[in-house]
């Protein structure tokens, strides 16, 4: 008999994140942009889904040059979200359903609209000039240094008024905090205190390699595999605008300040670094950083058996001993998983997603199986691809609205979208999958209803099983509780010898609805097919 997981270890290790776009989710007032209400209308939804914890990507006031990771006041809600108030009565909907709220936190830029970079740029003497990053041309004129933004074109936005630079990783209407700055570090740890006193469980902390800059900022080095069909940004290297040793000493404090609350509060790093650079922003044992230095391997990596056992392997060995892994296949900047994958294999990577070893990250809209959704040209809002046009940087099609059900505009609004719904809405939406045997939705449901039963998937070690050619197999065990997962990631039947312990045992799920093949030994996989597979009962 499996024994259910005994609830001491933080809900942010066993727990699975939602992550929610809030312009998209649902749109309580018709304006065609989804508020707060429209979310807590929808908590029913989440709790039945399964899961434990809800992002919400920025809800605070914003120009929204950037939807809202251009922030104007850390501590407010902008109008097109609803009010303080609609955010305190939704923190507390939240909790009374058992589940987390995390915000997102933008701790390398506020907007050029917030009062403190109106002050910084209002003279070279205003007390408040050092809380951004601001340097005189170049000795023969010209941009201080090589640095690329983002979004393309110079890190460095001239001011003709005062006569100086201003540095922004992002857009213009991004300029950099100065982290380096006392002043700034205790302003910003501040907006991280308001929140936690407000009841948040923590946060996902935009870009958080970039916060500090090298002392004297040096040129970045010149990318030597740049090629054609690159971002601008790819032309150097961010080694000198990026991940600098002093950073880790801010997570460590950010982290000091959440571990002084009660319930476990979560810090979440949104990091791209290669895997031993991105295992530092744990910290120490004595002196830990962020719980979750977000994995993105499973975004950027080529979808093979054999490529993803390796990746999977190294990541999970370099693992501190004091730490936990995580998982993402998708958020609102990167390609959605359909849309890489295509919908067979998407099935795959959601038990994949659910039964690896670490804590998940479900992007709204996956557990739909929504692909790709074109936007046609009058209809772009993302800046990326208003300032590189035609190059693959635009991520709107990865933020289209939420298909509710088959009424007009999908039931996510009363007004017009913001952004067109995908093509097929009228049958790929909510309603429309909920108790359907074979839908995504699903498929979804059942995965996380098994991890909350099977403290091996939420809790288990990790363990790659032998396998060949387009299967990957792999064993998640906790105490008396084994399973075996073994993933198709081919389109032919293909053939695995079971484990031992696995040897007549039980398929707890497949990710197709059709009858499994156990035949003794040997399991029969079917093209695109994921199993769980328990052991014979004792
Ligand atoms: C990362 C966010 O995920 C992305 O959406 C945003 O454009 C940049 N950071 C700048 O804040």
């Amino acid at each position: 008999m499996t024994e259910i997981a005994e609830p001491h270890e933080p809900w942010w290790m066993t727990g699975v994140i939602y992550q929610i776009y809030p312009r998209s989710f649902s749109d309580s007032n018709a304006d065609g942009i989804g508020d707060l209400r429209g979310i807590e209308q929808r908590l029913g939804y989440l709790e039945s889904l399964g899961v434990d914890a809800i992002w919400l990507s920025p809800i605070f006031p914003s120009p929204m040059a950037d939807f809202g990771y251009d922030v104007a006041d850390y501590t407010g809600v902008d109008p097109l979200f609803g009010t303080l108030d609609d955010l305190d009565t939704l923190i507390a909907a939240v909790h009374a359903r058992g589940m987390k709220l995390i915000l997102d936190y933008v701790p390398n830029h506020s907007s050029s609209q917030h009062p403190w970079f109106l002050e910084s740029r209002s003279s070279r003497n205003n007390p408040k000039r050092d809380w951004y990053i601001w340097r005189d041309p170049a000795p023969g004129g010209g941009v201080p240094n090589n640095w690329i933004s983002d979004f393309g074109g110079s890190s460095w936005e001239w001011d003709e008024a005062t006569g100086q630079y201003y540095l922004h990783a992002f857009l213009k209407e991004q300029p950099d905090l100065n982290w380096r700055n006392p002043e700034v570090r205790a302003a910003m740890i501040e907006v991280l205190r308001f929140w936690l006193d407000r009841g948040v469980d923590g946060f996902r902390m935009d870009v958080l390699w970039h916060i500090i800059k090298a002392q004297g900022l040096p040129d970045n080095p010149i990318n030597p595999d740049y090629h054609y069909g690159m971002g601008q940004r790819d032309e150097v290297l961010q080694t000198n605008s990026t991940d600098q040793p002093e950073v880790h000493e801010i997570a460590a404090e950010m982290r000091r300040l959440a571990d002084s609350y009660a319930g476990d509060r979560v810090l979440i790093g949104e990091i791209y670094l290669p895997t031993p650079k991105l295992m530092e922003y744990y910290g120490t044992a004595e002196a830990p950083e962020v719980q979750q230095p977000f994995n993105f391997q499973l975004i950027g990596f080529p979808w093979t058996a054999p490529g993803l056992a390796k990746l999977i392997s190294e990541y999970d060995a370099a693992i501190p001993p004091f730490g936990w892994p995580n998982w993402v296949l998708g958020n609102h900047d990167r390609p959605r998983i359909a849309d890489r994958v295509g919908e067979a294999q998407a099935r795959i990577a959601a038990m994949l997603l659910l039964t690896l070893r670490g804590a998940p990250t479900v992007y709204y809209g996956d557990e739909l199986g929504i692909g790709r959704v074109e936007i046609p040209p009058d209809r772009v809002q993302d800046p990326a691809e208003l300032r590189q046009p035609g190059i693959g940087l635009n991520r709107d099609p990865v933020r289209t609205p939420m298909p509710w059900d088959g009424t007009p505009n999908a039931g996510f609004t009363s007004g017009e979208p913001w952004l067109p719904l995908n093509a097929d809405w009228k049958t790929r939406n909510v309603a429309a999958q909920i108790d359907a045997p074979g839908s995504m939705l699903t498929l979804y449901r059942r995965l996380l209803a098994l991890r909350r039963t099977h403290p091996a998937l939420s809790l288990g070690d990790w363990r790659l099983s032998p396998c060949e050619g387009d299967v990957l197999a792999y064993e998640r065990q906790h105490a008396d509780d084994r399973l075996l997962i073994v993933l198709n990631l081919g389109a032919r039947p293909q053939r695995v010898a079971a484990p031992a312990w696995a040897v007549g045992g039980t398929v707890m799920l497949s990710t197709l609805d059709s009858a499994p093949m156990l035949n003794g030994d040997t399991l029969t996989l079917h093209p695109n097919e994921g199993l769980i597979i328990a052991p014979k009962a004792a």
